[in-house]
């Protein structure tokens, strides 16, 4: 059977700040969610939601980018929205950056995960979601799972992925993605997805018969918009075992907390803490910033589990690292490298205070008497390297 699953987030608005989804917003976005199934527009669906973001994972035989599922989506953000102002919820439909809905929901503020797949006799899948960081957090995850066979034994002896995989990279500043090929051009791969700001994994295909193993949802909200509305809390579906990576294999790429951008105003780099679902939570500092895990089987279409995959011991030792690199990173105050590049910070306020301090900036030619800054002769190339 052909089912395509979708992944569709938003942040509408939070309890006692960007903390925590409020229940009643779920229940609204419910409600949309069940009409449609009635209609048969969706087979089946899953609400939960990381911090302050509410999740709607649908399935459906109606392929991706439908109108119909988005125009669905949409609908229950609204409403979701709707109750968040009633109860005077903050940032109260926050991600909803149009007014009306035409088509399509991408570009329109939620973040979408698609893949339509033949169903598999069983079709074990896990969707990855994250608060306070955004879609190149899952560059280093992923290509753990999906190239690193000291993350993911079977690369090397299961035969059916000895082959590797393919990640679709999207440039987000450019809007051009380029197709490339593990272990063939591992190299090249790196030198793009080190820069996860600029360069995001889209898709994973397995090398020997293209089949899509892994979608990532790529909105970055900054650049939509033009301006900062709010991190891009990001998503990834992952298909898992017989020949692709075992769901512990998925689950191991992430007991390293790597360092991510987002955190507190969406402007510091901090650990990435897998929790269970209910410490999906932004707290300290409005973070650390926050992974769940939950797996499902898809039969005919139907969302069987979910699984809370990081609700379990083995993942403590990750959580206290986490911990320990949050107190080691916030030490640093407002030093980077703690809080982001100004490019890449939430708040663009830092060009306001260059601009306040103008005037009061001096030559230094001025100041000591010399014909020019030892600074500015040297300024035109910024070639040094050869
Ligand atoms: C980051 C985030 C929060 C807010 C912070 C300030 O993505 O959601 O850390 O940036 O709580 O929020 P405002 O400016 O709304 O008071
Ligand atoms: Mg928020
Ligand atoms: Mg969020």
């Amino acid at each position: 059977m052909r089912t395509t699953i979708s992944v569709i987030k938003a942040d509408i608005g939070s309890l006692a700040g960007h903390h925590v989804v409020h229940p009643d917003t779920m229940a609204a976005a419910s409600k949309v969610l069940a009409e449609a199934k009635a209609q048969g527009i969706l087979i089946d669906y899953y609400i939960t939601h990381v911090g302050d973001d509410l999740q709607l994972i649908m399935t459906h035989t109606r392929g991706e980018l439908d109108p119909k599922v988005h125009e669905t989506a949409w609908n229950a953000f609204k409403k979701a929205a709707e109750v968040a102002r009633d109860l005077g919820l903050y940032a109260a439909g926050q991600d909803l950056l149009s007014d009306s809905f035409s088509g399509n929901i991408r570009g329109l503020g939620p973040g979408v995960a698609e893949m339509d797949i033949e169903e598999r006799i069983s079709e074990p899948i896990a969707i990855f979601m994250a608060d306070k960081t955004e879609p190149g957090a899952f560059n280093l995850p992923l290509y753990k799972m999906f190239a690193d066979p000291f993350n993911t034994p079977g690369l090397v002896i299961d035969p059916t992925m000895h082959d590797g995989f393919k990640f679709e990279v999207l440039d987000v500043y450019e809007g051009e993605a380029v197709t490339l090929t593990a272990p063939q051009e591992l190299y090249d791969l790196l030198a793009l997805i080190g820069t996860p700001a600029r360069y995001v994994i889209r898709r994973i295909y397995r090398n020997d018969d293209n089949l899509l193993a892994a979608v990532v949802a790529i909105e970055r909200l900054n650049l939509i918009a033009g301006k900062y509305v709010g991190k891009d809390d990001p998503v990834t579906i992952v298909r898992l075992q017989h020949g692709l990576p075992a769901l512990g294999e998925a689950l191991e790429a992430f007991s390293f907390p790597h360092l991510v951008p987002g955190w507190m105003r969406g402007s510091h780099y901090g650990p990435l803490m897998p929790v269970s679902q209910r410490d999906a939570r932004a707290t300290r500092f409005d973070g650390p910033p926050r992974l769940i895990g939950l797996g499902f089987n898809v039969k005919n279409g139907k969302l069987v589990g979910p699984s809370d995959l990081f609700d379990d011991p083995a993942f403590d030792e990750a959580r206290r690292l986490a911990n320990v690199i949050a107190d080691y990173m916030r030490r640093h105050g407002t030093f980077m490298p703690h809080r982001l590049e100004p490019t890449e910070m939430e708040y663009t306020t830092l060009p306001l205070i260059q601009e306040k301090l103008k005037p009061r900036f001096k030559k230094e030619a001025d100041m000591y008497k010399t014909k020019e800054s030892i600074y500015t002769k040297g300024k035109s190339t910024g070639e040094t390297h050869d």
